[in-house]
């Protein structure tokens, strides 16, 4: 039986996610114009920043025939609580408990993006605010990204692989670069899993200490094993582009210096020249497409003559975000 949410590509099988790229191609050439949030609402609930991720949902439930409904806690709505047993004494107004199941008596679905704050990883790591959210909504919850998840977006990138190069495996790198302060991992995390889950040879290259969390990792092998695909991981970087056919940039912090920016500024700061998109690297692939989630810092992640070449896909990466997240409230929604 399909999830009722839509938190974790895990959560959903490969067949599962192919029916969605399925749905989502026939979305994006309006095979498919039927209207399933004609009469609707969906809530768009946002702790951080975003382009890409608040335009696409607001303009696909538009285009689907719905209304979007935009919040940003602490900012146009309440600031939120979200822990069990609160005293709520201090800055929060609200708690997540009231807050979403009267969002679902107005709401066909409820979109939430709650980065990691990067600050204790024990806790981040169990991503407890979206699990609050699909704990109380008596309606289907979408993980905007999440402390360890962006699955919408990892979507998108599998729909731009199959698109760009076709539907059989692709030997496909997911690669650290170095980026001025720690990020978030729920990209890379995600990328990799549902890359594993689409049965590609995927290799995950970054600096020794910048380890992607040991279950999440286990995760991502069971499901390469399911699918028939293959995962590697390397610290060396000249290795990971050889005769690579897919490029995936992303910058992330360190668990080892979690919740202490300046230690892992200063580990990482060895790394500036090397771990870059550029060039010579990429001639070294076999032709490889290049993709990044965007935002992106230009010659900090990736080189100009990269990003801007006919390799680079990351416009049509983003256009991607839109088609699929169609696909995920249709399926959501029509149950
Ligand atoms: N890729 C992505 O999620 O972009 P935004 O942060 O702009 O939404």
């Amino acid at each position: 039986m399909t999830p009722r949410d839509f938190l974790s590509t895990a959560d959903w099988t490969t067949n599962e996610l192919t029916a969605l790229l399925d749905s989502a191609v026939q979305f994006k050439h309006s095979i498919n114009p039927a209207r399933p949030l004609a009469g609707r609402s969906v809530a768009l609930v946002f702790f951080n920043p975003s382009l890409r991720t608040r335009a696409s949902m607001q303009v696909g439930i538009y285009e689907m025939g719905g209304n979007p409904v935009v919040l940003e806690p602490g900012g146009s709505s309440w600031t939120l609580e979200h822990r069990e047993g609160a005293v709520m004494d201090t800055d929060k107004t609200e708690h997540i408990a009231e807050f979403v199941r009267v969002l679902g008596r107005y709401c066909s679905a409820i979109g939430v993006r709650t980065f990691a704050a990067l600050k204790n990883w024990d806790e981040e790591r169990t991503d407890p605010i979206l699990k609050a959210f699909a704990k109380y909504a008596g309606v289907p919850v979408i993980n905007l990204e999440s402390a360890m998840h962006h699955p919408c977006q990892a979507l998108a990138d599998m729909m731009t692989i199959r698109e760009k190069l076709g539907s059989e495996p692709k030997r496909v790198v997911l690669i650290w670069a170095w980026h001025p302060k720690p990020l978030p991992m729920a990209v890379p995390n995600s990328f990799a899993l549902a890359a594993a889950q689409m049965a590609h040879e995927v290799t995950i290259a970054h600096p020794a200490g910048y380890d992607l969390d040991d279950d999440l990792l286990a995760e991502i092998r069971k499901q390469a094993a399911q699918a028939g695909g293959s995962i590697n991981l390397t610290n060396d970087i000249d290795e990971a582009f050889a005769d690579a056919e897919v490029i995936y940039a992303k910058s992330w912090g360190s668990k080892n210096f979690y919740g202490d920016a300046a230690a892992d500024i200063a580990a990482r700061a060895q790394y500036r020249d090397k771990w870059i998109v550029d060039e010579p690297k990429m001639a070294r692939t076999n032709n490889a497409i290049f993709m990044h989630c965007l935002p992106v810092r230009r010659n900090v992640i990736v080189t100009d003559g990269v990003i801007d070449s006919p390799q680079s896909v990351v416009i049509d990466e983003a256009e991607n975000r839109l088609h699929v997240q169609k696909a995920i409230m249709a399926r959501l929604v029509r149950g």
